[in-house]
């Protein structure tokens, strides 16, 4: 039985507790859905009744702890394994994930400080590790290649690269502004399936400004990692890996190659989790973790007086004001900082996140309930941060890069490429000079593609209302352009920029080298 969006919101219009309903159907997979006209890819339907919704606390991921500092550097240790989570009533789901959980533990650093993580591969393929976001020496960000292979030896990489034998340790300087960063798995061919599977955690930057700041803090400052998954009969998350062991042959099935979109909506890694507050602003860090889902959010009712979302930061830190909006449009990978008022609410209410661009379970995200009353001391400040903006004038070299569709068949299928080519770690596709600014023009054809570009934080030309600050991340509908001026002052050496659809991105990657 699925409720309509239209039902769904009668109900909670009216003030009727929110309708649970029940998403679940047998078919294997549909694609041709009226979904893809806003993600690309195919929905992947469940073969399990799914959870009802609403019903599920919020989950917040552990924060981890250190185990040990000294005056310069935090020193923490991740062991990569499989774990197992209730997702689905009455079955367990098998994760891959950072200590065995999905998502991952968070990571608090402080700029200034220098973060060094232990990672352990105790999965049964390789993995390489990337801080998205972060402004990390090339030996360190993750490059596709860099595997590390499974503890014990066993490894059967796909591809050749320079790596580690289990354990590996990555260094972050993070010496750039308080942000919300993530990390996630990046393994040649296989980022993908190794995401979907749980590989995704937070890495949460702070600084004196940052803190300065009298937006609410502690409980009140809440992660909210977004994905779409799907469960096979078993309860596991089903993809449709044309090599299900990730060890031979790379890519997915031919219905799922524009993308794999589940059917059921995980909120760090709850379905459709509903979360307690008080009337009292909260501040949320909102991350789009799915491999392929584009999500327009917006609250249900939204509130009768302010913005249902007054936006603080994007996703490389702060903005330099705050900005309302009624609707966040938030693609692969994108972050924003926001903070919902519920003091316009009142005590006893039920409010629902809903995403606009779903259907039926995807139309619905997470629900909160006023629960009672709070003090607040929290406000948001008029100027947030000092943001240096670039001009066009600064930009000493031009490039365009063409994300399409394109060329000979390979593996059976039309390879996602940049500028006609699929990835090859040895072409490099740019080689700004360091200290420079550049202008990129970045296009999309065929279908929408969230282009991340590493290392470099951006500032995007004529933004639209999602856009302003500084981005790592861009969301182009198809045959979209954005002109992006990147700054290339953090280090010299080779680093990737790419797709952030998951189905896409092992293809749709190219290399730039700071010289
Ligand atoms: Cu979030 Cu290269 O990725
Ligand atoms: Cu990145
Ligand atoms: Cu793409």
């Amino acid at each position: 039985m699925t409720l309509s969006r239209r039902h769904l919101l009668r109900a909670t219009a009216g003030g009727v507790l929110l309708a649970p309903f029940v998403a679940g159907c047998s078919s294997v997979r549909g694609g041709g859905n009226a979904e893809t006209e806003s993600s690309a890819g195919a929905v992947l339907r469940s073969a399990v009744p799914l959870p009802t919704a609403f019903t599920v606390p919020l989950p917040i991921p552990p924060v981890l702890r250190p185990t040990r500092t000294d005056h310069d550097t935090d020193y923490y240790e991740i062991t990569q394994r499989i774990g197992h989570a209730q997702i689905v009533p009455g079955l367990r789901t098998e994760v891959w994930g950072y200590n065995g959980i999905f998502p991952g533990p968070t990571i608090q650093s402080r700029r200034g400080r220098r973060t060094v993580v232990r990672h352990r591969n105790e999965l049964p393929t390789p993995v390489v590790i990337h801080l998205h976001g972060g402004r990390t020496p090339p030996e360190h960000d993750g490059y596709p290649t860099d595997l590390i292979t499974p503890m014990g030896g066993n490894a059967h990489p796909g591809h050749a690269g320079s790596g580690a034998q289990g354990t590996r340790d990555y260094r972050y300087p993070l010496d750039q502004p308080a942000a919300t960063l993530w990390y996630h798995d990046h393994r040649m061919d296989f980022t993908g399936p190794q995401v979907y599977k749980g590989l995704a955690g937070f890495h949460l930057l702070h600084d004196d400004l940052e803190e300065a700041l009298p937006l609410p803090k502690g409980e009140r400052d809440v992660p909210l990692m977004i994905t779409d998954r799907s469960f096979a009969e078993d309860g596991s998350m089903s993809y449709p890996a044309i090599d299900p062991s990730l060890t031979g042959q790379p890519g997915v099935t031919t219905d799922f190659i524009s993308g794999v979109l589940g059917d059921c909506v995980l909120v760090n890694g709850a379905p459709w989790p509903v979360m307690e507050v008080t009337n009292t602003r909260y501040r949320f860090r909102i991350l789009n973790a799915s491999n392929a889902r584009r999500y327009r959010l917006a609250l249900d009712p939204s509130p009768p007086a302010g913005s249902s979302f007054v936006q603080i930061g994007s996703d490389q830190g702060l903005l330099a004001q705050p900005v309302g909006h009624e609707q966040l449009q938030i693609a692969q990978a994108e972050r924003f900082d926001v903070v919902i008022d519920f003091s316009a609410y009142s005590v006893g209410d039920e409010v629902t996140l809903v995403n606009q661009l779903g259907k039926s379970g995807t139309a619905n995200v997470m629900g909160f309930v006023v629960v009672r009353g709070g003090t607040d001391d929290s406000r948001i400040p008029d100027k947030l941060a000092e943001i240096q903006p670039l001009s066009r004038s600064d930009a000493v070299v031009e490039r365009e890069l063409t994300f399409e569709r394109h060329g000979a068949v390979m593996h059976g299928v039309t390879p996602w490429t940049v500028n006609g080519e699929p990835f090859s770690p040895e072409h490099i596709t740019a080689d700004p000079a360091f200290g420079t600014v550049e202008l990129w023009k970045l296009r999309a054809q065929n279908v929408p593609h969230p282009i991340h570009i590493h290392l470099a934080p951006f500032q995007i030309q004529n933004p639209g209302p999602y856009a302003g600050g500084w981005k790592d991340t861009v969301d182009l509908a198809s045959g979209d352009q954005a002109e992006v001026l990147l700054r290339f002052d953090s280090y010299r050496g080779k680093y990737v920029f790419h797709c952030h659809n998951l189905e896409h991105e092992d293809m749709m990657m190219a290399n730039f080298e700071i010289r």
